[in-house]
């Protein structure tokens, strides 16, 4: 994997639907392609797309332990709606106990740097294990979630993982993801009704004002924070 191939991925494919490029991609590299879910909005689509055509394709889930009832609701749904499986990756269980037993359980409102230590120990190397042999790895990231997710490409070399990433929804509206979930009857979370744009995890996650950033409600105490966990770091991204 290399940010050669990049350029190669994004001339082939160039022309295709999302469905076709998923299909390239399970066929160009069998076994080492995965998309990741939160079961948010996007990745519900893509959950989709992908069961809905029996495509070769793993998914996976980081269970932080934190999350929303709802969210677990609609990872159940997910599961009997298309009788298929979903990997979970639970964090470390020595690191998170360290954790607990040092912190307690609220230390991410305490300052930015323990607020990264507990997305790193929840999710980021979670990531790591659950990224381990693969080429492809699937996002639901848009650009209009952010102004910090604006120049995004859909193909990007992860030199952190060293993988390529790839983010089909990334130029999709709000409004083609609500389309496309009535119109295909894709269970969704029902947080999304209450005024959650982005939902992570619950203590990290508030509903949103309209007209506000889609992702104000993630770590919303820090109002300097960048609102990224790390499980992107764009910074290692190249096109
Ligand atoms: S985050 O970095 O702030 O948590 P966000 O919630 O916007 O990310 O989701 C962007 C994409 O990251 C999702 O479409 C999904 O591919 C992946 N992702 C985020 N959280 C998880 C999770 N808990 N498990 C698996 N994938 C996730
Ligand atoms: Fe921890 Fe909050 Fe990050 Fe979840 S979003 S891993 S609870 S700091």
């Amino acid at each position: 994997m290399n940010a050669v191939m990049v350029s190669e991925l994004i001339e082939k494919t160039s022309s295709f639907s999302i469905q076709q490029t998923f299909e390239f991609l399970a066929a160009m590299f069998p076994g080492k392609i995965s998309f990741s879910t939160s079961f948010g909005m996007e990745d519900q689509v893509i959950t989709d797309m992908i069961f809905s055509k029996n495509l070769p394709i793993t998914l996976f889930t980081l269970d932080t332990g934190r999350h929303f009832e709802e969210t677990y609701k609609v990872h159940n749904r997910t599961l009997a709606q298309y009788d298929k499986k979903i990997q979970v990756y639970h964090p470390n269980q020595e690191k998170i106990e360290h954790l607990l037993t040092n912190k307690g359980t609220f230390s991410f409102y305490e300052s930015p740097e323990n607020r990264k230590e507990c997305c790193h120990i929840r999710k980021v190397e979670p990531l790591g294990r659950a990224l381990k042999g693969v080429d492809i790895w699937i996002t639901g990231l848009r650009k209009s979630q952010s102004d910090n997710r604006e120049n995004l490409d859909k193909f990007v070399y992860d030199s952190s993982n060293q993988l390529i990433k790839y983010n089909p929804l990334l130029d999709w509206s709000l409004e083609q993801l609500k389309d496309y979930i009535k119109d295909n009857h894709v269970p969704y979370n029902i947080l999304h009704d209450k005024g959650f744009a982005s939902i992570g995890c619950a203590p990290c996650t508030r509903a949103i004002e309209p007209g506000q950033d889609l992702r104000a409600g993630r770590w919303w105490w820090e109002s300097n924070s960048a609102q990224e966990c790390g499980l992107h770091d764009s910074s290692n991204d190249k096109a």
